[in-house]
């Protein structure tokens, strides 16, 4: 079937906290902007209007492989030139992978203004149909009072030196707060859970109940049982809920921001979010307790429910060091191998298609776009050594990896050597983001079995903007040969982006 969206994009007025009206995005006038739903299998259609007057934008559909279709992932400057104001562009793509996923704009930092939603792949082969009677859909995330386009020159100037982040005001559930989730006693529900936040971590759990891990980005997992679980910006876990036998009492569903992230802790800062499991509506909504009996399930004990075994040796290793640091400006920049990423002025893609034999030479792409290119059906091996003292949510575009070990010692660095005695998961988990600890490493394994140009990058938005990306270009000769850019693309290119300048009129 086909599935197909009219999306007008344009400014409106929010206030999902109760506390402040501010100028948000918004879909054909709504905030918060719709779902996606479809079914595997489907083709979407997406026809953006680009509405917002003084900001150029695209849309990226997190976590989908966009085989054949890598001209349809929406990162600006990589896959496409943004939408300008008066622009439209239609986003058309197959789908064949199940899950819970989320789209949001991929121009410049600017979803936190609004442009995020989930975006869920119903699947009629489930492992775990049957096991549920119903679905709830249910979105984490931080919001700020102020526009990105205020915020951004702040952060990133010399009266911000060590980098602090700018601090959230408030952490949402679907989009509000004190949110009633009617359930009915002696019920499971499939939980589907997207951290669509652009900074903040979230501890996620439900009072007086478990869960039963089944999916995570994207991958059905064997059963994993937990009270609580962790989500960074970007993450999705699906849990099963069952509700109690009677309807005794109502319940508190928290999330509750990773303050470790936080330079700053404002006083007035409340980092929790509560809803409520409500079995009766005649009965209290009982507040929290605090949540110190819960550990956060260890995703390094997830397994896929696929069992698909460790990828062999690598073809290729890339090693990442991450560093943040200050440039001749005075502001703070974050760095791989001590380059920090800027946007092409041709997007990289483009290059790909366009320089014949010397789409190969990672040089062509430019210095700062930290390009490694890859041959068809390689083993990659991506190995993140955090020099820096914060955690980071990496994000992989067009791929699932295998985690194959992470480590908050050794001072960032993962010595292969010192590591010959490692065993490395049999059936590692695969998603599309993985939390690296401050000062820790990870070891990522795919396969490079989708040609195309896939960014990879820190999902905290703020270090999007001083430089935490870097690009895999993967089998740009057969790319030459399968993509054809519709003429839509090109449009957009002519008209030329605006800069991430102007705030939204009132
Ligand atoms: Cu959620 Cu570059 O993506």
């Amino acid at each position: 079937a086909t599935v197909s969206h009219d999306f007008n994009i344009g400014w409106v007025t929010a206030n999902p906290d109760g506390a402040f009206d501010r100028t948000a995005i918004g879909i054909n006038g709504q905030w918060p902007i719709p779902r996606i739903d479809a079914n595997v299998g489907d083709n979407i259609v997406i026809n953006v209007h680009n509405q917002l007057g003084n900001q150029s934008t695209s849309l990226h559909f997190h976590g989908l492989f966009m085989n054949g279709t890598v001209h349809m992932d929406g990162p600006s400057q990589v896959t496409q030139c943004p939408i300008p104001p008066g622009g439209s562009f239609t986003y058309n793509f197959t789908i064949e992978q199940p899950g819970t996923y989320w789209y949001h704009s991929h121009t410049q930092s600017q979803y936190p203004d609004g442009l995020r939603g989930p975006l869920i792949i119903h699947d009629p082969n489930s492992p775990y149909n049957g096991k549920y009677d119903e679905e709830i859909v249910m979105t984490l995330s931080d919001w700020y009072h102020d526009q990105m386009a205020h915020l951004i020159p702040q952060f990133m100037s010399k009266g911000n030196p060590t980098g602090a982040e700018p601090v959230p005001q408030a952490a949402l559930m679907n989009d509000t707060q004190n949110l009633q989730i009617s359930v009915k006693p002696k019920t499971t529900y499939l939980l589907r859970l997207v951290n669509i936040g652009a900074f903040a971590g979230q501890y996620f759990w439900i009072e007086g109940h478990t869960m039963k891990v089944v999916e995570v980005d994207g991958v059905y997992t064997k059963p994993y049982e937990t009270d609580m679980i962790y989500l960074s910006a970007a993450q999705r876990y699906s849990v099963l809920v069952t509700t109690k036998d009677d309807a005794h009492s109502n319940f508190a569903v928290v999330g509750s921001m990773d303050t470790d992230l936080f330079d700053v802790l404002p006083d007035d800062l409340d980092w929790n979010v509560t809803s409520w499991l409500v079995y009766d509506k005649s009965k209290d909504l009982p507040k929290p307790a605090l949540v110190s009996e819960f550990e956060p399930a260890d995703d390094m004990k997830l397994s896929p429910y696929d069992s698909m075994e460790l990828l062999p040796e690598p073809d290729r290793t890339v090693e990442l060091e991450v560093k943040m640091d200050n440039l001749g400006d005075g502001a703070n920049y974050a760095f791989f191998n001590n380059n920090t990423y800027r946007e092409p002025k041709v997007p990289s893609l483009y290059t790909a298609l366009t320089a014949g034999e010397l789409a190969t030479n990672p040089k062509v792409y430019g210095e700062y776009t930290n390009s490694f290119v890859l041959e068809k059906d390689q083993i990659v091996q991506i190995v993140i050594n955090n020099h820096d003292d914060g955690r980071h949510p990496f994000h992989l575009h067009g791929h699932h990896f295998q985690v194959i070990h992470r480590s908050d010692e050794d001072g960032g660095d993962f010595a292969e050597a010192n590591h010959m005695h490692l065993a490395f998961p049999p059936t590692p988990m695969r998603r599309d983001t993985i939390v690296v600890e401050g000062n820790g490493n990870v070891v990522l394994r795919f396969k490079a079995n989708n040609p195309g140009v896939w960014l990879f990058h820190c999902h905290i938005e703020w270090h999007i903007v001083s430089g935490l990306l870097a690009t895999f270009v993967e089998a740009p000769l057969e790319l030459q040969k399968t993509i054809e850019l519709p003429a839509s693309h090109l449009d957009n290119c002519k008209a030329g982006g605006l800069p991430f300048a102007g705030n939204a009129a009132g």
